[in-house]
């Protein structure tokens, strides 16, 4: 099949807030990443069959400065500090991708902040 988006406003958050106070999100909004190291959004992924698949991020950060997270697939770290680098306003949104390891049916996907900045300001994510 085609790829599937999981919107991070309606993923389990952890030290983080839904908003929609800038431009150019899709779905309902997007999720501000409270500023401190261990704030996470986390995605619950069903795949239908095992095997490596895409993920896409889709995030804002308008900062000049890196908001590294880590990648965690079922509960191992598959992408140790993924840059999640300036993109020069809170209303430009790019993607950043990575390959992950699912199983097949139920996985969760959790995007951890490394450092006291938090993450980005995340959209979505895509599989596939
Ligand atoms: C600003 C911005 C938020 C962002 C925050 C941050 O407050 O409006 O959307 O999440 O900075 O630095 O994380």
């Amino acid at each position: 099949g085609g790829a599937t988006d999981y919107q991070a406003e309606d993923a389990t958050i952890s030290q983080g807030v839904a908003e929609s106070n800038h431009t150019g999100f899709t779905g309902t909004g997007f999720v501000n990443y409270d500023n401190l190291v261990g704030s996470y959004v986390e995605f619950a992924v069903n795949a239908g069959s095992a095997g490596n698949a895409a993920l896409t991020l889709r995030f804002a950060n308008g900062t000049t400065a890196n908001r590294p997270m880590d990648i965690t697939v079922n509960g191992a770290l598959v992408s140790d500090e993924l840059a999640f680098d300036a993109t020069t306003n809170w209303d430009t949104w790019v993607t950043k991708s990575v390959t992950v390891p699912l199983n097949a049916g139920a996985n969760t996907i959790r995007a951890t902040a490394t450092t006291a900045g938090g993450g980005p300001n995340l959209d979505r994510i895509t599989i596939g």
